[in-house]
């Protein structure tokens, strides 16, 4: 099996809607600090080059996550390889995620966090595969594109853990041959 990928959105076009969201994070935010938590290692791509153009005071943190169970499907229930550095109660808050799929990892992640009653929390993802979604309260505050029901790679994404380093989004295919 080899395998190919069929650009899907350029770096040109991700480049753009990362500017605009930033743009609606520093209106939103009004002048206010935010501390941006990515999801490793998908969301960290995204992350860096989001804070960059925000226009606000910028913290960062890290968290890593894996889900329980079956490994094709995302169970959702997490495990929490890396929690966060700093507490983020009475911080404003916003999870930065490569993709929601089903919605599972997003719920119980942000279950996890109000918890600790940050002053907002939001959530800002990249891409957003809408006609997956199985957890009905999971409404992301910021998303950069809507895809369809395909395996994508790219700008953070893996499979496998490579094809994060493309600077573009594919959609990830196998061919018979090598
Ligand atoms: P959810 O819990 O089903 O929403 O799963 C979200 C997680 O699944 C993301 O953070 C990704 O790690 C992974 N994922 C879902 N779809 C894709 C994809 O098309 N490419 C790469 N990773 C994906
Ligand atoms: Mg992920």
């Amino acid at each position: 099996m080899r395998e190919i990928i069929r650009p899907l959105i350029s770096a040109e076009e991700i480049a753009r809607r990362v500017e605009e969201i930033a743009g609606e994070i520093t209106r939103d935010h009004d002048g206010r600090a935010v501390t941006l938590i990515c999801i490793l290692k998908g969301g960290v791509i995204f992350m860096v080059d989001l804070s960059r153009k925000l226009k606000i005071p910028v913290e960062f943190d890290f968290m890593d996550i894996s889900s329980y169970g079956n490994q094709v499907v995302s169970s959702g229930v997490i495990k929490i390889d890396k929690d966060l550095e700093n507490p983020i109660t009475g911080k404003h808050v916003i999870l930065v995620e490569d993709i929601i799929d089903t919605g599972r990892t997003l719920s119980h992640l942000s279950k996890h966090l109000s918890a600790q009653k940050p002053a907002s929390l939001k959530i800002c993802a990249l891409l957003d595969k809408k006609s997956r979604r199985e957890i009905d309260g999971i409404i992301p505050d910021y998303i950069g594109f809507e895809i369809p029901d395909e395996f994508v790679v790219g700008y953070g994404l893996d499979y496998a853990q490579r094809y994060r380093n493309l600077e573009y989004i594919g959609i990830l295919e196998f061919i018979e041959g090598k």
